[in-house]
């Protein structure tokens, strides 16, 4: 990731204000609009030992004429829904979560950045109940809480091709929580991430789990080509991240023959000799792949540069998302 220097790194800043409910008594509790500020919670609280918690993560940006959209909510309330019923905790209401989140953006308004910039969205879900022997019950309270960030352009110092370590051995995740955005995926990925860092000054870790290509410890995968796309088809063991959707979408809308399926680490390499490889997620939209590290061995994807159709594809998609294309597919709501 690349930080210029007047800018903060994405995610070091909030907002003044957050919104927050409460789940008591089996049913939430009226939403609050608070400044930011330390939580009370109970040194016992569930979250704290049994890791009950949830979270998402998404952008409202900025258009030209000053008003203010956000990308896709809808899919991400909805995946926020599915990650709690995962993890038995309390569902949040879709349309007071969007409430919640309308209601932190109308009140830190003036601290939606331009574009490039965005207001990053992360609402949490925590369970709340103190009981430090409730290892094996999910807990009855539960807190909601939609927290702001401003974030500056991902790539301000320029796109640079990332190094990727392809790891055959490791999973990110137990296999029924992939497509679950819960905090102990990112600490199962932590460890290898690290690892990977230190020994090959990899940036991410490319979870190839039986050698079956998946996802990195924050982004999904692609393959692209000229007129191509591929990607692995939904299953439980990764997050169904919103770009992906959106950029399959946004494939077909441009002719690329789309593929949605299992594939292995052979393969991907292959591809790789003369094609493109590139991570997406929220934060970095579309990230090109440069290099991808397997035993022991590196490999340059294409020219080693992030590819014209890795660029292509992104500046797309953040066209739309900045309301400088027309936003066929209604992705985009104003607040
Ligand atoms: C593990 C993981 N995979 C994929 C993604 C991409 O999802 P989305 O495009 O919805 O941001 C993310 C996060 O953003 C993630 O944390």
């Amino acid at each position: 990731m690349s930080v210029s220097p007047q800018r903060p790194a994405f995610g070091t800043v909030l907002t003044s204000h957050m919104a927050t409910a409460n789940y008591r008594d089996g049913r939430w509790g009226e939403h609050e609009l608070v400044p930011v500020g330390p939580l009370a919670l109970s040194p016992a609280a569930h979250v704290l030992h049994y890791a009950s918690t949830c979270f998402e993560g998404f952008k409202a940006f900025r258009h030209a004429d000053g008003s203010v959209h956000v990308f896709r909510m809808d899919r991400h309330i909805a995946r926020m829904r599915q990650s709690a019923r995962m993890l038995v905790l309390p569902e949040p209401d879709a349309a007071q979560l969007a409430r919640m989140v309308a209601a932190v953006i109308d009140r830190c308004r003036e601290a939606v950045p331009a574009a490039p910039g965005a207001l990053y969205l992360r609402p949490l879900l925590i369970g709340t109940t103190p009981n430090i022997g409730a290892a094996a019950t999910p807990p009855a309270d539960a807190s909601l809480i939609v927290l702001a960030s401003p974030v500056w352009d991902y790539f301000a110092g320029g796109m640079k091709p990332l190094r990727i370590l392809v790891d055959a051995h490791n999973t990110r995740s137990a296999a029924h929580l992939g497509m679950v955005k819960t905090g102990g995926n990112y600490a199962a990925a932590m460890g290898p991430t690290l690892a990977a860092r230190a020994k090959y000054q990899a940036d991410q870790v490319l979870f190839c789990p039986g050698g079956e290509v998946q996802e990195t410890g924050a982004a999904n995968f692609f393959l692209i080509r000229d007129g191509r796309l591929l990607t692995r088809s939904l299953d439980a063991t990764f997050l169904h991240g919103v770009t992906r959707d959106s950029l399959l979408t946004l494939g077909r809308d441009l002719g690329f023959e789309v593929s949605e399926r299992v594939f292995d680490v052979g393969e991907m390499l292959e591809w790789a000799v003369d094609g493109e490889a590139a991570l997406s997620g929220t934060a970095a939209v579309l990230a090109g792949v440069g290099t991808l590290i397997h035993g022991g061995q590196e490999h340059r994807v294409g020219t080693g540069e992030v590819g014209p159709l890795t660029r292509s594809l992104r500046a797309q998609l953040v066209a739309i998302q900045q309301g400088a294309a027309p936003d066929r597919h209604g992705w985009l709501k104003r607040v």
